[in-house]
């Protein structure tokens, strides 16, 4: 049986075993609503074979797209079915997205090569084995956190990493789009918030409490139309692209720019620059009406951009110290009759909850939303474990568990001088296969709140494309299967038989170019020891 990642939920030969060979005559057969599917199969699997794949639907050898209610009805929208016998292949989806995924499944059953950008082996034989496979997911939230606010990740890195999650299954890209170190989203109404808030003058150069520094600039920023090719390339992937603006925290890149934003009768904001180093900042924004209005300017010109039904508003790690000595802050609380600082975080973000959903849209922020009461109709990304998830979800609020000690792929894969600087947790290859999104003790309900799971690679000591190709993979696959598959319970998955799979598995991220750590520990070039690789002594824990 071909060795598939993420597992699929059935799959077995069509008698007799056999093959079905692919050569220049093979055509591509798109019934209505596949056509963008087999423009991917064209361009991608055709580029690797060599193949035309041209249009065509009157011979044997073709591989026929449809879109089948009876799938829909069986297996759901993004759920497929594959046929292959030893005269055509047929991908058979719930909906243009199932029929996506089916095609993702062709193409590790063409083998490794089939994940080049060109053939190079110029008369290979291309064929799949005869095989019948019927799938769907687990959960319809399968997703991956970017920080490109820590460090920028170049636009063709974007698009790259899009094809590595369609190649996962995963179907949701969130991307953290601003904080304190840097702001990365073209806004037409405020340049500066790029001319300014997207340059930082040096880097803190690993864990925070590091001597070392990077000396040169660093930074850059999404175009709008950067950000509508992103866009679109994900959609023809069926991932949705779900953009971070973090507030009212995670917020000095900003105030950098617009000094009027921040706590003025506290701090001198003129002074502020976009922060050099890592860390919770206490440069938090105003609790005005200015910068109320400031915001929903900016979130006008990103719901242009984002078709996302989601729109993400941050709301963690704000500490209300500037709030507490601002007389601004303090009469403000006044106004509003809250109860103290926690609540006027709240009066923040069920400001963003309404004027979202009276555009169409849906609120999501990190766990601490909660506290001081959650807007109605939130959604919680739940980051400091499961508890926030829990009570978001036992409140009838869905939820995207992404617990740092299990999915945060910024904290090191094993332990030892060699992996990079130890912040958080050691979460391995099998930890993380061995994650669950749905904590025990929800009732089928409350459950059926949890959307999915999202694995955060935030990048502060991460600092190139290569580190998030180390510190993402292989941990990503594992994270696919867990959220695509249908899995037993943690303690009873079979770890060994990933293991296995993932030995095919390899030599498909090989053939995409990616940088994975190997099972046996990093190779000469991803080694980071010295003072980068250890806890430096004496200083606090970074989580
Ligand atoms: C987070 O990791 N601060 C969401």
């Amino acid at each position: 049986m071909p060795d598939l990642i993420p597992a699929p939920r059935r799959m077995h030969n069509v008698p007799p075993p056999g093959l079905y060979v692919l050569d220049d005559e093979t055509l591509i057969e798109a019934r209505p609503g596949t056509e963008g599917v087999a423009h991917w199969l064209r361009t991608t699997v055709g580029a690797a074979t060599g193949l035309p794949l041209a249009p065509g639907g009157d011979d044997d050898n073709r591989i026929v797209l449809s879109v089948d209610p009876s799938v829909e009805r069986e297996l759901g929208p993004e759920g497929y079915r594959i046929v292959i016998d030893g005269y055509a292949v047929r991908l058979d989806g719930g909906s243009a997205a199932g029929v996506f995924w089916a095609a993702q499944t062709f193409r590790q059953l063409l083998g490794p090569d089939a994940f080049r950008r060109a053939p190079v082996r110029p008369r290979a034989a291309w064929h799949v084995p005869t095989v019948v496979v019927e799938d769907a997911p687990r959960f319809r939230w399968r997703g991956v956190l970017l920080d490109v606010a820590r460090h920028f990740l170049p636009k063709d890195g974007v698009l790259r990493y899009l094809d590595l999650l369609a190649a996962h299954k995963l179907n949701v890209l969130h991307l953290h789009l601003t904080d304190d170190q840097g702001w990365r989203v073209e806004i037409e109404r405020y340049p500066r918030l790029t001319e300014v808030g997207a340059w930082r003058a040096r880097t803190k150069v690993g864990h925070r409490a590091s001597p070392l520094w990077d000396e040169r600039p660093h930074g850059g920023y999404y175009t709008k139309d950067d950000i509508r090719e992103i866009v679109a390339y994900a959609a023809e992937r069926h991932i949705t692209v779900v953009p971070e603006i973090d507030v009212p925290g995670h917020s000095q890149a900003a105030i950098a720019a617009y000094p009027e934003l921040g706590n003025a009768d506290v701090v001198d904001t003129t002074a502020l620059s976009v922060w050099d180093t890592w860390g919770v900042n206490p440069n938090v924004l105003a609790p005005t009406e200015a910068v109320l209005a400031f915001y929903e300017n900016v979130l006008t010109e990103v719901l242009d951009l984002f078709p996302s039904p989601f729109v993400h508003i941050g709301g963690d790690e704000c500490p209300k110290d500037q709030w507490k000595a601002s007389a601004t802050a303090q009469a403000r609380i006044g106004e509003l009759g809250l109860t103290g600082e926690e609540e006027l975080q709240s009066w923040f973000i069920r400001h963003f909850d309404r004027w979202l959903a009276e555009r169409g849209r849906r609120l999501v922020g990190w766990d601490e939303i909660l506290e001081g009461g959650l807007a109605p109709g939130a959604a919680v990304s739940s980051w400091r474990g499961y508890a926030g998830g829990i009570a978001a979800a036992r409140a009838g609020h869905d939820v995207v568990m992404c617990p740092q000690e299990h999915v945060y792929l910024d904290h090191r894969q094993a332990d030892g001088d060699d992996e990079p600087v130890p912040i958080g947790y050691v979460r391995t290859l099998e930890d993380v296969y061995r994650f669950e999104a749905v904590p025990p003790g929800l009732t089928e309900a409350e459950a059926a709140h949890v959307l999915g799971a999202q694995a955060n690679l935030w990048t502060e000591v991460t600092e190139t494309q290569q580190r998030v190709d180390y510190q993402a993979f292989p941990r990503l696959a594992a994270f696919a299967e867990t959220v695509w598959s249908t899995l037993p319970a943690p303690g009873r998955r079979d770890y060994t038989d990933f293991e296995r799979r993932m030995a095919a598995h390899y030599p498909r991220l090989d053939a995409l170019g990616v940088d994975y750590r190997p099972p046996g520990g990093p190779r000469p070039w991803q080694r980071r020891p010295g003072v980068l690789g250890r806890p430096i002594e004496g200083a606090p824990p970074i989580v």
